[in-house]
């Protein structure tokens, strides 16, 4: 979530983790951020230039003396126009060289010339990773360099171990690289936010479920800002990810009533985001359903809504936040969602316009509140609408508080 883009150099080198950097350089371009793929001769047995290419909208480099570079030599050019660059996987071999400044790749050339901020992402065999030089490396990076080390996880390796190697999710890397990080001065410093996200699964059986079409992008964007706006953060989500906050993760409709209410009562704030199913199949079959010759009711009965129960039980200082997904009347529904549920602040939007909403990363809102203000939000990234919405909040909350003093 970056507030000004950046220009990233990332260095693949030859690991089998060089795949997952498709969704990082798509990741980051979907961020704002201008992308330089700099890959090592090796690493192209891993990944496809045309791919990185067309992903990051930018040439590929890889080899420093290809005829058709310019007159001032790239590693310079490149290392001059970087505000940040980026090793991920980083082999034992590339640390190695780094660490040692041999220059026989167009990233490790690169790197000496380069005076930005560096990350390295390392992903290798455990007892690479644990070797005495490759640690020997690491610590040079890190005490005479400077560098971050973004750290590999345990899990189970490609070459068959179990053990320390496993390249940090791209999520870990995201948040380390754009320093996505809590600052407690900024407007949510003090508060406790719980934010949903993503669409509850109602089970019919073990397999099958009722769903929607919710991607948790919304809600999730929501609690990384209300996170780097200083929030304790607690993410009720049916979507798994991995973040510097407390993610918890939930299923059905009543889990996630289960969730928020043990955590609503110490929070300040509510932002439901999650698109929550108003129906369950009233008994889930143990057994999986059988295909037979004839046709099957499912029965269904009403989930609790969750936003209008604590919209009744809120204390005055917390402040609820719903959304409302509407293909008709959308104002008129969401001002009436808002009075019925007695919630502080409706985001509203039209899942009708095509492109935006369910699974896009661009959204178009309105902003209701119970004072009856009225705020559209032209198409334009969740990550901003998210941001608007949290120094909505932020405000709102240190109305309550101002008014408690008067
Ligand atoms: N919501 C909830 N519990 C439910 C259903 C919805 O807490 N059982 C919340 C959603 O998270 C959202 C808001 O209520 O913040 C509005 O959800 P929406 O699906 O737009 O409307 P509903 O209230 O379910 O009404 P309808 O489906 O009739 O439009």
């Amino acid at each position: 979530m970056p507030n000004q883009s950046k220009n990233i150099i990332l260095g693949i080198s030859a690991g089998i983790a060089a795949y997952k950097m498709y969704d990082l350089v798509s990741d980051l371009k979907k961020l704002g951020h201008n992308i330089n793929v700099v890959l090592t001769k090796d690493s192209i047995n891993f990944v496809n230039e045309l791919t990185l290419k067309v992903l990051s909208s930018n040439p590929v480099f890889c080899n420093m003396f290809a005829p058709e570079l310019q007159t001032k030599p790239i590693h310079i050019d490149l290392a001059d126009s970087a505000d940040l660059i980026l090793v991920s996987p980083a082999t034992a071999d590339i640390i190695a060289k780094i660490a040692n400044g041999i220059c026989d790749e167009l990233i490790t050339n690169i790197l000496l010339a380069a005076k930005c901020p560096v990350y390295i992402a390392p992903a290798m065999n455990t007892n690479m990773w644990e070797h005495f030089t490759t640690q020997k490396n690491i610590e040079t990076l890190v005490t005479k360099l400077g560098y971050k080390i973004i750290p590999p996880e345990q899990g189970d390796l490609a070459c068959g171990y179990t053990g320390v190697g496993h390249i940090a999710s791209n999520e870990k890397i995201l948040n380390a690289v754009l320093n996505i990080k809590k600052d407690k001065t900024r407007g949510l410093g003090t508060k406790r936010v719980i934010v949903t996200a993503g669409g509850t699964r109602e089970a019919v059986d073990p397999v099958r479920f009722i769903g929607n079409r919710s991607s948790g992008k919304m809600g999730i964007a929501l609690a990384d800002i209300a996170y780097e706006m200083g929030a304790e953060v607690v993410l009720v989500s049916t979507v798994p990810c991995d973040k510097p906050y407390q993610v918890i993760e939930v299923e059905s409709a009543q889990e996630m009533q289960e969730v928020i209410e043990s955590e609503f009562d110490k929070s300040d704030a509510l932002i439901m985001a999650a698109a929550v199913s108003d129906f369950r199949p009233i008994t889930a079959s143990k057994q999986k359903i059988k295909k037979k010759n004839e046709d099957i009711v499912i029965e269904l009965t009403r989930n609790p809504d969750i936003l209008e129960i604590l919209g009744r039980t809120k204390r005055d200082k917390q402040v609820i936040i719903g959304f409302s997904a509407e293909s008709e009347d959308t104002e008129k529904n969401a001002w009436e969602k808002l009075q019925k549920k007695k919630i502080d602040i409706i985001v509203a939007n039209d899942i009708t316009v095509p492109d935006i909403g369910f699974g896009s990363d661009e959204n178009a809102v309105m902003i209701l509140t119970k004072d009856k203000e009225r705020e559209v939000l032209q198409r334009q990234p969740k990550t901003q609408i998210a941001r608007h919405i949290c120094k909505k909040l932020a405000q709102m909350l240190n109305e309550v508080k101002e008014a408690k003093k008067v």
